[in-house]
């Protein structure tokens, strides 16, 4: 309902229009209409997630499956997906174009939360609210954000679904443990 997904993983609306826009044009849907998929963002996750985590959504709320989304997506991309806690994640192919990589980098900036674009030129992800800079992995190069941008387990299931999970382990970026669980 959405007094439940009103609750408290659901950021600002200022925010949430903000990753609206970005998937609709990083996912190419212009047919898709703000009001629509900000309904649809307020549609909590496979119904709030449970242990083993919660598959990745397109723009249409459909789970990704991993052989049409490498014949889409080239060596390196860097694409949002709808993640854990409805949060924007980019999923990262390799750059041998293989597979993903088994890590989603969580797109809202640990500034103030705004969602960062993947900048493929400049080969970071660049926040355009205050300039906070990222590397290819999410790793903060430049503030005003104080931390990376979160990480989160990216599996493929027997069913060749991607399936993030909650990233618990070390920062394999920073060596520290994780801020964000
Ligand atoms: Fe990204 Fe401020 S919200 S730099």
């Amino acid at each position: 309902s959405m007094s439940a997904a009103a609750s408290e993983d659901v950021p600002d609306m200022g925010k949430r229009t903000v990753m609206n826009l970005l998937l609709v044009g990083a996912l190419g849907l212009p047919g898709t209409s703000l009001l629509g998929s900000y309904a649809y963002f307020f549609v909590p996750p496979s119904a709030g997630g449970g242990g083993g985590g919660s598959p990745a959504k397109d723009a249409n709320g459909n789970e990704v499956k991993i052989a049409p989304w490498l014949e889409t997506h080239q060596a390196g991309d860097r694409s949002l997906t709808q993640g854990l806690k409805g949060d924007a994640t980019y999923l990262v192919v390799k750059d041998d174009g293989s597979s993903i990589e088994n890590y989603g980098v969580n797109a809202v900036c640990t500034h103030l939360g705004c969602v960062v674009p993947w900048n493929a030129a400049e080969n970071k992800f660049m926040c355009p609210c205050h300039g906070s800079q990222y590397n290819f992995q999410g790793k903060v190069v430049r503030g005003p954000a104080p931390l990376s941008l979160a990480l989160a387990h990216a599996d493929i299931s027997e069913t060749d679904v991607v399936v993030f999970s909650t990233w618990t382990e070390t920062d394999f970026r920073t060596g520290l443990d994780p801020w964000w669980s």
